[in-house]
C-alpha cells in the first residue's frame, strides 16, 4: 500500500507536468508574430532578437549556425480528447537574406517540423545546421524541412543556386525549384533572387487529406499568388512523430549572409493568419536592400548614357545655333558665290577679336583663312535686316563679285545669317591706304608707289562707270577704301554704299551717301549721286596722296582746314607745291605732281559737268591727253562755293573729317543697310 502510494506520488506529478504541457499544446494551436520582441523563442546561442524585433539567425560571421524555434512541440498524435489525427498544417513567414557581399552570400535558411530542438552535431554550411554527414538520410531523423538554399551544391544535387526545396530526413530534396512566382496580374512565372537582401514572404501548407505540401514564394508587396511554386504530394504519417517542434535553422560556410525572421504566423487549425507587412520591423539600416549586381553596373551606365546623350544633344543644338544660316531656294543659283556660315566661322576662329582687321564703313572686317581651300580672305560681317529686300541685295552682291579688275578688292561670295550678312573678299595684306598716307608711317609711300596707285584706283573706277555692262558708282572713294594688295597695288574696295543702275538711266536715290569731304556738292544739294560724284571723290582723293593729308583737317590754320580750297588758293598765289606731302622731302617728278594736283582740283569743280570723266582722267594721268588750263574765275573749283557762306559753315562745323553718313538704300523707302 505504502509503496503503491509512493509510487502514486512519484506519478501524480508526473502526470500533472505532461497534462498541462498537453494544455499548453492545445492552447498554442497556432501563433502570430509580427517581430519577435518579448516571444517566448528558442534560439541558440548565435541567434538574436534585435530591439525592434528582427529576428537574426545569423550574421555575416563564417560557419555559423543559428536555430530559433517555437518553444513547444506540437501535438501530431491521437489527442487525448479528440479521436482523430490531424497532420495539417499551415505557416507563412517572412524573411531576409542580406549577404556580406553581392557575389558571395550563403547558405540558407530551412524552415523545420523535427522532433527536438537538440542538433548537437549539425554542421553549418551545406547542412544548414541541421544534420551532419553520418545522420544525413537516416530515417530515424523524422525531419521535415523547407530549404531557402542560395548555394548550389553539386553533391547535394541542387539544381541552381537560389532554390526552394522540400527535404525529408535528408538534405537532398525530393522536389524543388528556382525561387519564381506566379504573377496573378501578368500571368506569369516571375523569378526572385534569395540574397537581394529584400524581405519575402514564404507561405508552407500540407493539407493531410490531399497529402499535398504547397511552398509558395512571393515578394513582400505582393499577395500570395493562387498557384504555388511547389505542390508536392506527400505523406507525412511516417515521418511525424507525436510531438514535434517548428522553427528555422540557417547557416554560413565560407560565404556568408545575415539572415533574418521578421515575422511568422503557424495554425494547425487552419489557415496561418496573414502577416501584416506594416507591422513588421525594419532590416538594420547598414543592411539595406543592395541593388542587384546587374543594377550597380546599369544604373551608372544609363546614367551615363542619358548625360552623354544630354551633352551630345545640347552640343548639337549649340552647333546647329552656331552655324546657323539663313538660306532661301532663290539662292540657289548664286550657289558659287554662297559660303556656309561654318566655313566662314571656322576661317575667322569665331570671328576672334584677334583676326579683326577693321571696322569698316558697315561692319566689322575680319581676317580668315578658308578651311577647304587654305586661302586667306577678309570678311567683312554686315547687320542687315533681313525682311526686306534681300533678293535685291543679294543680286547686287552677286553683280559685285562679277566685277573683275586688278585694281577692285575681289568679292568673292557672301553668307546670310539672321540680321547679318557676311561678304567675302580677297585677303589685302597690306591693309588700306590713309594708314600709310596719314600715320606716320616708315617707310613713307613714295612717289613712284602714290602714281601708280592713283593709276590704278583711276582704271578701276574707269572699268565700273563706262566699261562693264552696268553703271556702278562706287559712291565713297577715298584713301580708307582703297587697300593694297601684297605687290602695293591700290585695290578700291568697299563697294558697301556701291549702287548699280543701268547705262542710260538715272539713278534714284534721294538718300545722301558718301564721307563728308569727298562728297560733291551737288549731293549735299540734291542727294543724286553720279559718275560726276565719283569723280569729285577720287579727285580729293588724288589731293590726299599728293598732300599726305585728309581733306578737311579742323585742328589747321583756318585757310589750310579744306584740303580743295587750301590747294586751290595755293595754285592761285602760285605757291602750289607747298601743299605737297612733306615726307616725300621733294622726291618727285614735278609734272606728275602738278598734274595730280591740277587734275585733282579739276575733278573737285563744283558744276559736275565741268569734271573729267574718268576716262579722261585715266587719259591724263597715262599723258594720253594734255590737261586744260584750269579755269582761273576761282568759284568753280572747290567743295563748295566761297560765296555760299552757309554751306561752308556747315562743312567747317564737322568736327572729324571722315565721318560716315551713314544710309544706304536700295530703293528709295528701304534702308536695309546702316552704319556702325
Ligand atoms: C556575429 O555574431 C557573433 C556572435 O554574436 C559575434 O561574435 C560576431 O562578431 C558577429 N559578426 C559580425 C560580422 O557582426
Ligand atoms: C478533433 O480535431 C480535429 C482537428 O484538430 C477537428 O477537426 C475535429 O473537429 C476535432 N474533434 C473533436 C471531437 O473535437
Ligand atoms: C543532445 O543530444 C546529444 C546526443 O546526440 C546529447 O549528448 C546531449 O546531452 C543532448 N543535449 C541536451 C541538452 O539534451
Ligand atoms: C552527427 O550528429 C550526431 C547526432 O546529431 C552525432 O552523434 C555525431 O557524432 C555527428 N557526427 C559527426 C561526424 O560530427
Ligand atoms: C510557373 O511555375 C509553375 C511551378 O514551377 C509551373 O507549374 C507553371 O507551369 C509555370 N507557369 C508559367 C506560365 O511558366
Ligand atoms: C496546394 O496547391 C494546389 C494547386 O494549386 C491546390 O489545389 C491545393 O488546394 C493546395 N493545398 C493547400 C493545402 O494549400
Ligand atoms: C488559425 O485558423 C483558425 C481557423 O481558420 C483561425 O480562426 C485563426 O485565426 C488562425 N490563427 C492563426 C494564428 O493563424
Amino acid at each position: 500500500m505504502m509503496v503503491v502510494a509512493f509510487k502514486l506520488l512519484l506519478f501524480l506529478p508526473g502526470l500533472f507536468v505532461s497534462l498541462k504541457l498537453l494544455a499548453l499544446a492545445q492552447e498554442e494551436n497556432q501563433f502570430i508574430y509580427h517581430g519577435f520582441t518579448g516571444a517566448n523563442l528558442l534560439p541558440n546561442e548565435i541567434a538574436k532578437i534585435h530591439p525592434n524585433g528582427l529576428l537574426e539567425l545569423t550574421n555575416t560571421s563564417k560557419h555559423q549556425i543559428g536555430r530559433a524555434f517555437f518553444p513547444f512541440p506540437f501535438q501530431f498524435s491521437t489527442s487525448l480528447f479528440n479521436n482523430s489525427r490531424s497532420l495539417s498544417f499551415s505557416t507563412q513567414f517572412v524573411f531576409a537574406m542580406v549577404p556580406e557581399l553581392p557575389t558571395l552570400s550563403g547558405h540558407g535558411i530551412a524552415f523545420i517540423v523535427s522532433p527536438s530542438v537538440n542538433f548537437t552535431g549539425a554542421l553549418s554550411g551545406r547542412y544548414l545546421g541541421i544534420l551532419n554527414f553520418t545522420t544525413d538520410g537516416l530515417s530515424s531523423n523524422h525531419l521535415l524541412a523547407v530549404e531557402l538554399d542560395a548555394i548550389r551544391n553539386p553533391d547535394l544535387k541542387d539544381i541552381n543556386d537560389n532554390h526552394i526545396g522540400i527535404d525529408l530526413n535528408e538534405l537532398i530534396s525530393i522536389e524543388s525549384a528556382p525561387v519564381t512566382y506566379f504573377s496573378d496580374e501578368e500571368k506569369e512565372n516571375k523569378s526572385l533572387t534569395l540574397t537581394s537582401g529584400n524581405m519575402m514572404h514564404v507561405w508552407i501548407d500540407y493539407n493531410e487529406v490531399e497529402r499535398l505540401l504547397n511552398v509558395t514564394v512571393a515578394p513582400i508587396t505582393g499577395t500570395k499568388p493562387t498557384l504555388p511554386l511547389l505542390s508536392t504530394s506527400l505523406d507525412l504519417s511516417s515521418v511525424m512523430l507525436d510531438s514535434m517542434y517548428v522553427g528555422f535553422s540557417s547557416s554560413t560556410g565560407a560565404v556568408a549572409s545575415s539572415h533574418y525572421i521578421l515575422g511568422w504566423s503557424f495554425n494547425r487549425s487552419g489557415q496561418a493568419q496573414s502577416l501584416d507587412v506594416s507591422k513588421l520591423p525594419s532590416l538594420p539600416p547598414q543592411r539595406k536592400p543592395r541593388r542587384k549586381p546587374y543594377l550597380r553596373i546599369a544604373v551608372p551606365a544609363i546614367a551615363a548614357i542619358i548625360l552623354f546623350l544630354a551633352i551630345s544633344g545640347a552640343a548639337y543644338i549649340i552647333r546647329r545655333k552656331t552655324y546657323e544660316e539663313l538660306r532661301e531656294d532663290w539662292e540657289q543659283e548664286y550657289g558659287p558665290q554662297r559660303f556656309s556660315y561654318k566655313d566662314l566661322y571656322k576661317a575667322t576662329k569665331g570671328f576672334a577679336a584677334r583676326e579683326l582687321l577693321g571696322r569698316g564703313g558697315f561692319g566689322m572686317v575680319y581676317r580668315g583663312v578658308l578651311p577647304s581651300s587654305n586661302m586667306q580672305v577678309a570678311v567683312k560681317k554686315v547687320s542687315h535686316d533681313s525682311r526686306h529686300g534681300t533678293k535685291e541685295f543679294v543680286a547686287e552682291i552677286v553683280s559685285m563679285g562679277r566685277l573683275r579688275h586688278r585694281n577692285l578688292v575681289q568679292l568673292l561670295g557672301y553668307c546670310r545669317r539672321k540680321g547679318e550678312l557676311l561678304l567675302v573678299y580677297d585677303y589685302m595684306p597690306n591693309g588700306s591706304l590713309d594708314k600709310l598716307l596719314f600715320r606716320n608711317h616708315t617707310p613713307i609711300l613714295n612717289w613712284v608707289r602714290r602714281y601708280q596707285i592713283l593709276r590704278g584706283v583711276a582704271s578701276a573706277l574707269l572699268y565700273i562707270h563706262e566699261e562693264w555692262q552696268q553703271v556702278v558708282l562706287h559712291r565713297d572713294v577715298k584713301a580708307s577704301n582703297v587697300l593694297l594688295d601684297a605687290n602695293l597695288n591700290g585695290r578700291i574696295g568697299d563697294f558697301g554704299i556701291a549702287k548699280f543702275h543701268d547705262h542710260g538711266s538715272t539713278p534714284h536715290t534721294t538718300n545722301v551717301v558718301g564721307t563728308i569731304g569727298y562728297l560733291a556738292p551737288e549731293i549735299a544739294r540734291t542727294g543724286k549721286s553720279s559718275t560726276c560724284s565719283d569723280v569729285f571723290s577720287f579727285g580729293t582723293f588724288m589731293l590726299e596722296v599728293a598732300c599726305g593729308r585728309r581733306p578737311v583737317e579742323s585742328e589747321r590754320p583756318p585757310e589750310e582746314v579744306v584740303l580743295v580750297d587750301w590747294v586751290f588758293e595755293c595754285w592761285k598765289s602760285g605757291a602750289f607745291l607747298g601743299t605737297v606731302d612733306p615726307r616725300l622731302e621733294g622726291n618727285y617728278v614735278e609734272e606728275e605732281m602738278e598734274l595730280v594736283l591740277k587734275l585733282g582740283l579739276l575733278c573737285t569743280h563744283r558744276i559736275p559737268s565741268a569734271r573729267p570723266s574718268m576716262r579722261q582722267v585715266v587719259q591724263y594721268l597715262d599723258g594720253n591727253a594734255t590737261l586744260p588750263d584750269l579755269p582761273l574765275q576761282g568759284t568753280g573749283i572747290g567743295l563748295v562755293p566761297v560765296s555760299n557762306e552757309a554751306s561752308r559753315e556747315h562743312v567747317l562745323t564737322i568736327p572729324t573729317s571722315s565721318e560716315h553718313i551713314s544710309s544706304y538704300s536700295f530703293s528709295d523707302s528701304e534702308s536695309i543697310l546702316s552704319g556702325r
